[in-house]
């Protein structure tokens, strides 16, 4: 939802832009750390889903930690004040530069992904005279119910170690001086909205946990990854996700052990519904069947619709009426790249803005110059209030 000083305000921005609403941002993330305070659950930002250092700055003044999948991101989490001991580093792909700014920085964890990548952490943390900390990433083999590219538990998927390979850990471990297995990680998929799917995890952690304390591994932490889902069809419904349901489930089912802690990461779920991407309409053609709305965003600045076939509401913040359909399509020359098919709009005409709505989340971070076009920019309601 937009105020009319803020479209008002929007005439006057070069578009594409993404629109974040800041105070929204705060709002959710008290709500999150609220609802995970009662159990002592510890919350890192996925910072995959969104990285711009004002988002960034928001969420760490909460509390929460950072998961990070490269050295930038890892980079990024420190220079906007995330502290070194909560940062978790995870991907199957770290390279051994990566790893050393990792064990420079003193970081939480490293999230392990295989046992060739365990081998050479511990090589580099020799060469460090230093000791990292890993939680190995299992893959639980479960179906996380969501889109398959971004499904991520299932055991043919590349991520994490099979349970087969659990087998080698103990042994694995003795030789492996310069490492100390603090936990056990694991991520099933993302935007899942099915709650009973993280019951499962529950269920299968516990049974995973079984098997650590008979080979007498004593785990200090437990994370179960993010992937809490958002309502892309309802941007302004603010009961959801259901935050509190979620941890309770959680602590409900998963049975932590004496000492141990739980730990989450979480991207979508957190910014995904604190902004949107404004565009503006170039041109409208009347087709033999369809009118079509041609804006001046694309895939360059929001891929996820050409990629995922992903749903994002659309909306007409320039007009109001009675609605008719349009196909809103992008300059782009790639025919997937299509905002939204027969999408409800008011009469819509040249120079209109649109926002796309439920777009913080694997936004403006997946943005590119395909066809050498300028980069998105952002633009933040508490610079607007200010103007
Ligand atoms: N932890 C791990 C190990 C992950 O791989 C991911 C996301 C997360 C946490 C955060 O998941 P979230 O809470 O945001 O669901 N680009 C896709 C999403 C890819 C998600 C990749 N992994 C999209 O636009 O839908």
């Amino acid at each position: 939802m937009f105020t009319t000083d803020q479209i008002s305000a929007f005439k006057n921005i070069k578009t594409p832009f993404y629109f974040y609403d800041t105070e929204l941002l705060r709002q959710t993330v008290k709500k999150v750390s609220e609802a995970a305070a009662p159990y002592n659950f510890h919350v890192h930002y996925a910072l995959k889903a969104n990285a711009e250092r004002d988002i960034l700055q928001i969420i760490q003044k909460q509390g929460f930690g950072a998961d990070c999948v490269s050295g930038n991101e890892v980079k990024r989490a420190l220079e906007t004040g995330f502290p070194p001991v909560k940062i978790l580093f995870a991907g199957v792909g770290k390279s051994d530069e990566e790893i050393l700014l990792g064990l420079d920085a003193g970081i939480g964890a490293f999230n392990v992904e295989s046992i060739p990548e365990m081998q050479v952490i511990n090589a580099l943390a020799q060469s460090r005279n230093t000791i990292a900390r890993i939680a190995v990433r299992l893959n639980p083999n479960i179906d996380a119910k969501t889109h398959h590219y971004i499904t991520t538990g299932l055991e043919e998927n590349k991520f994490g170690i099979n349970m087969s390979d659990l087998e080698k850990l103990p042994e694995l471990l003795k030789s492996l001086k310069n490492l100390q297995l603090i936990g056990l990680h694991l991520h099933i998929g993302s935007q899942i909205t099915d709650l009973d799917v993280f019951k499962s995890l529950c269920i299968r952690v516990n049974k995973i946990q079984d098997w650590f304390i008979s080979n007498r591994i004593l785990l200090k932490t437990i994370n179960v990854g993010g992937g809490l889902g958002v309502d892309y069809k309802n941007p302004d419904n603010t009961d959801f996700p259901y935050f509190k349901a979620y941890f309770k489930l959680f602590h409900q089912f998963l049975d932590l052990r004496a000492g141990q802690s739980l730990h989450f990461e979480l991207g979508r779920a957190i910014v995904a519904q604190c902004g949107s991407l404004i565009t503006k309409v170039l041109y409208i053609k009347h087709g033999q069947t369809t009118n079509f709305a041609v804006v001046d965003a694309g895939m360059t600045d929001l891929i996820r619709p050409a990629l995922y076939q992903a749903y994002h509401k659309i909306e007409n913040i320039s007009s109001s009426g009675e609605t008719e359909f349009y196909d809103v399509v992008v300059p782009i020359c790639e025919s997937s790249d299509v905002f939204g098919k027969t999408v409800s709009l008011p009469p819509t005409q040249r120079g209109d803005l649109l926002a796309i709505r439920t777009a913080v989340a694997y936004g403006q971070v997946m943005a590119s110059q395909f066809n050498l076009r300028n980069l998105v920019s952002a633009i933040y309601s508490e610079d607007l209030s200010k103007s």
